[in-house]
């Protein structure tokens, strides 16, 4: 039996990713053999547990336990603590997911040791060096053998970046695999809220979704005030449901911002699982996010969001879907919102390859791209 496909997770948004994917790959025929290896960058139950569950994400074969760290010692550690892996299981490639630091660390690893790099969500580019996932990401297709994208304009980023397009194969979103798969069972907000203890006929009226975490908005304390001010507008005349992601709430404590949390109009939750979510976006009015991810499952769902970052990398979003880019600027969050409750939101339509099959798409191209790169050298089996 040949030597397993190590798949990486280390953060929450690689679970999604990665859950069609191992599905696709036990379910090709012939399987594709695999380990799956969280490294521990998230921990939490409310991060991490719960996703697994809702995804039905099989549990992870080993887990590295990295956990919190600044950025060079959460990669340094992930780096340290998978060599050894490879070293212990072998490795057919490494297939990592998405842009986290355990992206880059764990594709890096592989590189040195001479192990096939795959990358599923290759080639998107924000064009801003200081998010560390853009940083992830260059460097994660630089060291990619086989780059899987989920959008056109990924190929002419990449070629930009003098990758052989030879190695880039458009496949759709997984994502987008997983929203579908899921969909059905989304939790009602009524029943969310219910569980949380919150009055679900605040939301009657209809509701906004909030998410934030990005470090370009939470940990400078002016622009997080200048947001949660904002939101605070917005919630006086569409409540807003805001699950809180851990650095978030530690830099609104901080900095003295919970009590403007406190108003009516707010609806604060833990970070929510993955069906919850899925539930209170599909029926909100309008999703406010710094997310990647969800700015393409509102486009897959049809619903608006509007973006609270400069740039995204996900542009087909933008062009085809129903994200509008609004930055940090109040003016622009609350004529965007003012716009969606009169009826001026945009509409979209379903990007190319989001359709629910890219995982199979990737195992199909995956064992043909083995089969021809795995030949036997000619006279080893005389
Ligand atoms: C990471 C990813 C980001 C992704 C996000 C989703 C990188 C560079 N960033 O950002 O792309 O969108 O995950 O959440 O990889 N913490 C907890 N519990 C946990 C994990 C973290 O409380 O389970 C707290 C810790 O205080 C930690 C902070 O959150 O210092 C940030 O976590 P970290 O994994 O460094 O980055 P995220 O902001 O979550």
């Amino acid at each position: 039996m040949s030597a397993p496909v190590i798949c990486v997770v280390g953060a929450r948004p690689n679970y999604m990713k990665m859950a069609p994917i191992m599905r696709a790959f036990a379910a090709h025929t012939p399987a594709i053999p695999t380990l799956l290896v969280h490294t521990g960058q998230h921990y939490d139950a409310a991060m991490n547990d719960r996703l697994f569950t809702d995804l039905e994400l099989p549990r992870a074969d080993i887990n590295l336990e990295v956990g919190s760290g600044s950025h060079a010692v959460q990669t340094a550690e992930v780096m340290k603590r998978f060599e050894p892996v490879i070293d212990a299981h072998g490795a057919r490639a490494v297939l990592v997911v998405g842009d986290v630091n355990s992206t880059l660390a764990c594709a890096l690893v592989a590189a040195k040791r001479h192990v096939p790099v795959i990358h599923v969500e290759a080639g998107l580019r924000s064009g801003d060096r200081r998010m560390p996932e853009e940083v992830n990401r260059v460097l994660t297709d630089q060291i990619s053998d086989l780059l899987y994208t989920t959008e056109r304009s990924a190929h002419a980023n990449l070629a930009r970046e003098g990758i052989d397009g030879e190695r880039a194969v458009f496949v759709g979103n997984v994502m987008i695999d997983t929203l579908m798969a899921n969909r059905h069972k989304a939790v009602a907000p009524e029943v969310l809220l219910a569980d949380a203890g919150l009055d679900p006929q605040r939301i009657a009226g209809g509701f906004g979704v909030v998410t934030l975490h990005r470090p370009s908005n939470v940990d400078d304390p002016a622009m997080l005030r200048r947001l949660i001010e904002t939101l605070h507008a917005v919630s006086q005349k569409l409540p807003l449901v805001f699950a809180l992601h851990p650095r978030t709430r530690k830099n609104i404590d901080t900095h003295g911002l919970s009590a403007l949390l406190e108003a009516p109009g707010f609806l604060v939750l833990p970070p929510q699982g993955y069906l919850e979510m899925l539930g209170l976006m599909s029926n909100a009015r309008v999703v406010l996010t710094d997310s990647g991810g969800i700015q393409e499952e509102t486009t897959a769902l049809g619903v608006p969001c509007l973006t609270m970052r400069d740039s995204t990398e996900r542009p087909i979003t933008v062009a085809e879907g129903t994200n509008t880019i609004v930055a940090g600027d109040a003016k622009a969050i609350i004529d965007g919102v003012n716009a969606i409750l009169a009826g001026g939101g945009k509409g979209g339509r379903i990007p190319e390859g989001w359709d629910g099959r890219a995982a199979e798409r990737i195992a199909a191209h995956l064992s043909a791209w083995f089969l021809a790169h795995e030949r036997v050298p000619a006279g080893a089996l005389a």
